[in-house]
């Protein structure tokens, strides 16, 4: 499996890597359903292949399964990434910490603010974020930035020169990708209050101010303004990993034409997908591996002007 740099972060992943946190329609995460030695024998099995690059975060519950496979390898060769959802700078680091215990590790590849949506949460979320850095500078992370739900944010990371890489939602048909056309939950889910009344309220009024935001695809030109969006991340030298790649599993009948779309991306340096079995691990390496792939970076192809 061919490994590239994530930005220009020094760090080397597969270009494919896999997710530990699909969600189901209960709201579960597969992954976190698995028995622990299973899921850990799929990430070895994974590692075997070549991918080194395993996604989680502090929300999914597979620290456990991620600890038991650890225990199993040379930590250097697997790069950890993790997310968190916390509010501020106290409550990121008591995450942190929590993280390291439980992973039984002394470092965290990466650390991202989880699910970001629009600006204005990107600013309310400032001290998540400088917690994040501050780990970074102890050397106890090795790249911080954010995984976007929102076009908002995305074209926040452009104006942050702190961010060393996104995870962004990109694939060919538009399900599941970043929008600024979000509910009023989504608009507002910085707002304290809101995110703790929202279970609490009935499910007709949920729907309304959260409508279901993956059933439609984007409109085109939506779907170009991510596009641009990442080719102008990409050419500040910031890292993009993509992911939805299968649209949460909505593509899975078209799985090998939504993985040749990603993989030809010249502004994604690498995508994790969810992958609950060792088919799904081998049909999609193999994919991977007969794509072709030009990595090299040139900033002028990618500045999203001459796009
Ligand atoms: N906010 C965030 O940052 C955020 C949010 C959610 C997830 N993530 C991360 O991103 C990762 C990827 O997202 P995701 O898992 O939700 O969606 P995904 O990767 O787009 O889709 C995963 C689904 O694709 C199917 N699949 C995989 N390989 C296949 C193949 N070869 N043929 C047919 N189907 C195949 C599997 O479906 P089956 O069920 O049929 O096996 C799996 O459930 C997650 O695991 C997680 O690590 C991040």
């Amino acid at each position: 499996m061919k490994r590239v740099e994530l930005g220009k972060t020094g760090i080397e992943v597969s270009r494919l890597g896999i997710g530990t946190g699909t969600g189901l329609p209960s709201g579960h995460c597969a992954q976190a359903l698995m028995d622990k030695k299973e899921l850990a024998r799929l990430l070895l099995y994974a590692l075997d292949r070549g991918i080194n690059l395993w996604d989680t975060a502090f929300q999914y519950n597979t620290y456990p399964h991620i600890k038991e496979a650890l225990r199993q390898v040379s930590r250097k060769d697997v790069v950890l990434t993790t997310k968190f959802s916390a509010a501020n700078e106290k409550e990121t680091i008591r995450d942190f910490n929590i993280t390291l215990k439980d992973l039984n590790t002394d470092y965290i590849d990466v650390c991202l603010l989880h699910g970001v949506r629009t600006d204005t949460e990107l600013q309310m979320r400032s001290g998540a974020f400088n917690a994040m850095v501050k780990l970074k500078k102890e050397g106890k992370v090795r790249a911080v930035g954010l995984s976007s739900h929102g076009l908002g944010a995305l074209k926040s990371i452009l104006e942050m020169p702190e961010i060393d890489l996104v995870w962004a939602r990109v694939n060919y048909s538009g399900l599941n990708m970043d929008t600024g056309c979000l509910g009023m939950y989504d608009q507002m889910a910085s707002v304290y209050w809101l995110k703790k009344c929202y279970k609490l309220l009935p499910e007709g009024v949920k729907s309304l101010i959260r409508p279901k935001a993956n059933t439609q695809p984007i409109p085109e030109d939506a779907h170009k303004e991510v596009t641009d969006t990442l080719k102008h991340i990409y050419s500040q030298s910031k890292g993009i990993v993509g992911m939805k790649v299968l649209a949460e599993g909505m593509l899975r009948e078209d799985a090998e034409k939504a993985i040749k779309y990603v993989n030809s991306l010249p502004f994604v340096d690498s995508f994790i997908i969810g992958m609950l079995n060792k088919k799904e691990i081998d049909e999609n390496c193999s994919i991977v591996n007969t794509g072709i792939l030009s990595k090299e970076r040139n900033m002028s192809m990618l500045n999203p002007h001459n796009a």
